[in-house]
C-alpha cells in the first residue's frame, strides 16, 4: 500500500518568500559557525542561537515541535541528530552538528553544519569533508525531470564509494508552510524511480553520514540519536528550489 503523496507546488511569491527565509538562516549560521569555541557547551550554542534569531526577528522552529526543547539540535562525534542542548562541553578533536530551523513570515527554513575542532584526526576530517559534498552531489540531481531517486542515490554512492555509510532511520523531507511537509527523501536509493521532480518544490536534503555502521539508537531522552557503534557521524543539510534554471540553494 502506497499512501498518496501531498507535495505542495510553491507559487513564485511564496518561493520569494522561503528563499528570503532561507538567507536569514544562512545569515543566523554564518554567526554561530564564527562564535563556536572549544570550551563551550551545548547549551551556550541554543543560548546564541535563541539570541540571534531574534534579532533577525523570527521564530525558531524546532522549540515545540513534537515537545522538543531547544531552538536548535547540537550533536557530538556519536550523536547523530536531535542532540539536545545541555552540559556537553566541546573539546578538541570533536565532531559538533547544529541543526536549525526558522519560521519567516509563515514558511520555515532548515538547515545543518557539522564542524571540527582542534586536534582532528584524519578520518574524523574526511568525515566532514565527505558529509559536505555528499550533501552538493545530491543538490546536483535535484532537477527538473529528475527523480527523487536519482538524489538520494548520488548521496549514497558517493559516500559508500568514500568507505562510509548513510543513515536509513532518518531522511530528509520537503519544506515549506510546515517543517515537514511531502515527499520524504532518503538519503539511499536507486536512480530513475521515485517522485518526478518540478520546479516550485523545495527540498530540505539532509545526509547524515557515519563512519562505521549506518544503524542508529535513539537514547532515554526520546531525542538523541547515536550511531549503534559509538563511532563519529556528521550531518549537513540546505533548504532548495527546483526551478526550470536548476536547484537553487536557498540557505546560503
Ligand atoms: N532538521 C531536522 C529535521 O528536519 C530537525 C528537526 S528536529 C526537531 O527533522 F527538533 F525539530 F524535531
Ligand atoms: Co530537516
Amino acid at each position: 500500500m502506497s499512501k498518496k503523496l501531498d507535495i505542495r507546488i510553491k507559487t513564485p511569491q511564496e518561493m520569494a518568500t522561503l528563499r528570503e527565509a532561507g538567507k536569514v538562516l544562512a545569515r543566523i549560521v554564518t554567526q554561530i559557525k564564527s562564535s563556536l569555541k572549544i570550551g563551550m557547551t551545548t547549551k551556550d550554542i541554543d543560548l546564541m542561537a535563541e539570541e540571534l534569531i531574534s534579532s533577525e526577528g523570527v521564530v525558531a522552529a524546532f522549540k515545540g515541535y513534537r515537545g522538543y526543547p531547544s531552538c536548535v539540535c547540537v550533536s557530538v562525534n556519536e550523536e547523530i541528530v536531535h542532540g539536545i542542548p545541555g552540559g556537553r562541553v566541546i573539546n578538541s578533536g570533536d565532531i559538533v552538528s547544529v541543526d536549525i530551523g526558522i519560521i519567516r513570515q509563515e514558511f520555515f527554513s532548515d538547515m545543518a553544519f557539522s564542524v571540527g575542532f582542534g586536534d582532528l584526526d584524519a578520518g574524523r576530517q574526511k568525515l566532514l569533508d565527505v558529509t559536505r559534498q555528499a550533501l552538493i552531489k545530491g543538490i546536483a540531481q535535484a532537477k527538473s525531470g529528475a527523480r527523487l531517486g536519482d538524489v538520494s542515490h548520488a548521496i549514497q554512492a558517493y559516500v559508500e564509494a568514500k568507505g562510509f555509510s548513510v543513515v536509513r532511520d532518518f531522511v530528509g523531507h520537503g519544506i515549506g508552510r510546515k517543517l515537514h511537509e511531502d515527499p520524504d527523501i532518503p538519503n539511499f536509493g536507486h536512480p530513475g524511480t521515485g517522485v518526478v521532480l518540478k520546479p516550485g518544490m523545495v527540498l530540505a536534503i539532509e545526509p547524515m553520514v557515519n563512519m562505521g555502521t549506518y544503524r542508529t539508537k535513539t537514547l532515554q531522552d526520546g531525542w538523541t540519536v547515536v550511531t549503534a557503534d559509538r563511532q563519529p557521524s556528521a550531518h549537513f543539510e540546505h533548504t532548495i528550489a527546483v526551478t526550470e534554471d536548476g536547484p537553487v540553494i536557498f540557505t546560503e
